[in-house]
């Protein structure tokens, strides 16, 4: 009999999207191919402990369950920790939002010397910054909205220019959006249209971040694309996000049962628009440097241009989520699509391999 790969799943973390990471985690474990892979799962608590496996267990079994007093240790003890399971042959991090997403959690698989699903180090740090995703867009020609960065150092400075609204609409227009540069599931971000809204949406975006981007509003609706491997990926069809006449995907419409947006898997829009945002998607896949998987979002304009929103490495995993949905409908079920990411993160890692580390 075939050795079973042992994968280390690891979900949960201390972000804002800590219960979107638990349900992943639990359908992941249910559909995963229980012939090709044992699971072992690595739960993160909400306040950034990682449990052991027994209490890991009971977590991703039942996404409701609540441990009183996880085994809990310190940051510097979990490498120590995730050193001392020999078993594992991959990991699987399905934890969104910082550490999970922005390359901490990666740089600490290389060190452990570990194949690991998902992005790389460079590709989740750049992809995490939403300016930076938008430089390298730029780069390869991707149409992104126009934009301000606003530092600390200018929000405490309250002469800078960038602090007034009407000198900012002079170059964005009056409608705008306001947003921290690492953030995600739109918190912390805000529709602006007056000189009262952007003051608040300055304080809003800065309680999360050191870098704010302020930028144009792009009209037009929401459309998704998931993209799959190392060097020669697989782009999905398209989905689109139809939100409410005068609304935006904000938290609560991403989240709430009673939200006013739907999904739309696959997208009903014309061919040539279909085939703009995935090769849109593929060339800002290629720029970040992804590999393993990312889900590309842009705006789609009534006059059918294609604007970047930003790119999610660490996308919703739940299997009712944008990213497996397009794949399913691309004929890569669920099941297949786990395998599949695991199969790229130990080619990557295999490759590596080859590489020669010669410094004489
Ligand atoms: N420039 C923009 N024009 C129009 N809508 C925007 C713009 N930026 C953000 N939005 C809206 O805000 C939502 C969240 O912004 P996004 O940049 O995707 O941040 P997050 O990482 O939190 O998802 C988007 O899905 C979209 O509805
Ligand atoms: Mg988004």
């Amino acid at each position: 009999m075939v050795k079973k790969t042992q994968v280390g799943l690891i979900f949960g973390g201390n972000s804002s999207e800590y219960e979107v990471s638990i349900v992943s985690g639990h359908n992941i474990y249910n559909a995963i191919d229980k012939d090709k892979f044992d699971v072992h799962p690595i739960w993160i608590t909400n306040d950034g402990y990682f449990a052991d496996e027994k209490e890991s267990f009971k977590v991703l079994k039942d996404p409701k369950y609540q441990v009183k007093n996880p085994h809990k240790v310190t940051n510097i003890s979990n490498l120590i920790e995730l050193a001392n399971l020999p078993e594992i042959d991959i990991f699987f991090p399905i934890v969104h939002g910082n550490l999970g997403e922005d390359g901490s959690l990666q740089g600490l698989f290389r060190i452990l010397d570990k194949p690991f699903v998902g992005d790389d180090i460079l590709a989740a740090a750049v992809t995490m910054d939403k300016e930076f995703t938008k430089i390298l867009a730029q780069r390869v020609g991707v149409p992104v909205a126009d934009w301000i960065a606003v530092k600390r150092r200018d929000y405490d400075d309250k002469n800078s220019d960038k602090l007034n609204y009407d000198k900012v609409a002079e170059k964005l227009g009056k409608d705008m959006f306001v947003k921290p540069s690492n953030q995600g599931s739109s918190v912390g971000v805000s529709h602006v249209t007056n000189a009262d809204e952007y003051k608040k949406a300055l304080d809003e975006a800065f309680k999360y971040d050191d870098k704010v981007l302020v930028e144009e509003t792009v009209p037009g609706t929401e459309v998704e694309t998931a993209v799959l491997g190392n060097d020669n990926p697989i782009v999905s069809g398209v989905g689109q996000i139809i939100n409410a006449a005068g609304s935006w995907y904000s938290y609560e419409n991403k989240y709430d049962d009673n939200s006013t947006s739907k999904l739309q898997i696959p997208a009903e829009l014309p061919n040539r628009i279909v085939e703009k945002v995935r090769s849109n998607a593929l060339k800002v896949y290629q720029a970040t440097e992804c590999s393993g998987m990312a889900r590309i979002d842009s705006m789609l304009t009534p006059d059918g241009k294609v604007v970047l929103t930003e790119v999610n490495a660490l996308p919703g995993f739940t299997n009712i989520s944008m990213y497996p949905k397009l794949f399913e409908a691309a004929g890569i079920p669920y099941t297949e699509l786990i395998t599949r990411l695991i199969e790229a993160g130990q080619a990557r890692y295999d490759h590596k391999k080859t590489l020669l580390h010669k410094h004489d």
